[in-house]
């Protein structure tokens, strides 16, 4: 399974989530690959904390798409990461690769030789892992353009695609996110045009809603009854605004809420963090838990 991540901005909780459904995917024991697609800001290797890895040579995403060697460097995140926790790998768990975007590579644009490259490396992908997150840069990116193009190839038309665009609980960012799958250069347009059938591409494409706060409180200290009163009428035109943006609750894989770890620190959550140091919220940790199980929970996927 090949799952695209992408958001209209940046800063939308995209790559710490999704970073945390590919540990999650792969403490279920499944095998899985995270690949740095965001090229103007690949940050990946700081989230799984992979100081422990040697320092990428240049031999990353960015020279592997423009042809520059021949092989993208990957890290095992389990045998480098810094967290003692991660290098305590249950028995059960799958592989956790990432790989790493070289830094400073800056964003490029693409062309018909790149596009093989990418649709070979997807292959070569989906035949060793059983998923791979792909973490694509913001808005109408090279990135998407590329995603776009290699899987409307024939040798990747059998794969099983998901599309998860993550956006922040605001008036801007719903409105944004409508407008990056549904615009007039939007996602489903710009598939179309590059041979894939706009239907079919819209079935795989699920929201994620990221750093959610919860109207009952807010951080710092219990709302006053008028703030309580009004971020509860706030979440209430959010929810109304994103059901009439095809944003609503059947497109909705899942929301995580606002969790202080990860207000302070890009990182995995871990159990011990929910349960035993009690540092993470245990509904987020939960939140989690459940988009990287919604991945393959057909209910979710069934055609809206
Ligand atoms: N659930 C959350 N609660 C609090 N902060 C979050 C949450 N998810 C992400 N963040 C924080 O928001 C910022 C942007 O997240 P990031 O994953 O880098 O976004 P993107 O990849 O979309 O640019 C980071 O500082 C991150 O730690
Ligand atoms: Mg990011």
């Amino acid at each position: 399974m090949l799952v695209f991540a992408t958001s209209d901005k940046g800063g939308t909780g995209r790559s710490v989530t999704c970073a945390n459904m590919a540990y999650r995917r792969a403490l279920l024991g499944d095998d899985v690959a995270y690949v740095d697609f965001d090229f103007g800001s690949p940050t990946a290797t700081a989230v799984f904390e992979l100081d422990g890895a040697p320092r990428s040579s240049g031999a990353g995403l960015h020279a592997y798409l423009r042809g520059r060697t021949g092989e993208p460097q990957q890290f095992d995140v389990w045998a480098h990461s810094r967290r003692k926790e991660l290098r305590l790998r249950p028995a059960t768990c799958g592989r956790l690769e990432l790989f790493p975007g070289d830094p400073g590579g800056g964003e490029f644009p693409t062309d018909p030789a790149m596009t093989d490259r990418c649709a070979e490396l997807f292959l070569r992908l989906e035949e060793e892992f059983d998923v791979t997150f792909v973490d694509l840069s913001a808005g109408r990116s090279y990135a998407i353009e590329l995603a776009l193009r290699s899987t409307a190839r024939p040798e990747l038309r059998e794969t099983t695609v998901r599309w998860l665009v993550f956006h922040r609980w605001t008036r801007q960012h719903i409105v944004a996110t409508a407008g990056l799958v549904h615009g007039d250069r939007g996602i489903l347009a710009a598939g179309a045009a590059m041979g894939h059938d706009s239907a079919d591409l819209a079935e795989r494409v699920r929201y994620v809603r990221a750093a959610v706060p919860k109207p009952a409180t807010l951080t710092g200290g219990e709302p006053r009854p008028a703030q309580a009163e009004w971020l509860v009428a706030c979440d209430r035109e959010l929810s109304d605004l994103a059901a009439s943006h095809r944003l609503g609750r059947t497109a909705l894989l899942g929301s995580v809420p606002l969790d202080p770890v990860l207000q302070w620190r890009e990182q995995l959550l871990t159990d011990a963090d929910a349960l035993v140091s009690r540092i993470a919220n245990r509904e987020t940790v939960d939140a989690l838990a459940d988009l990287a199980h919604a991945l393959t929970d057909a209910a979710r996927w069934e055609v809206l």
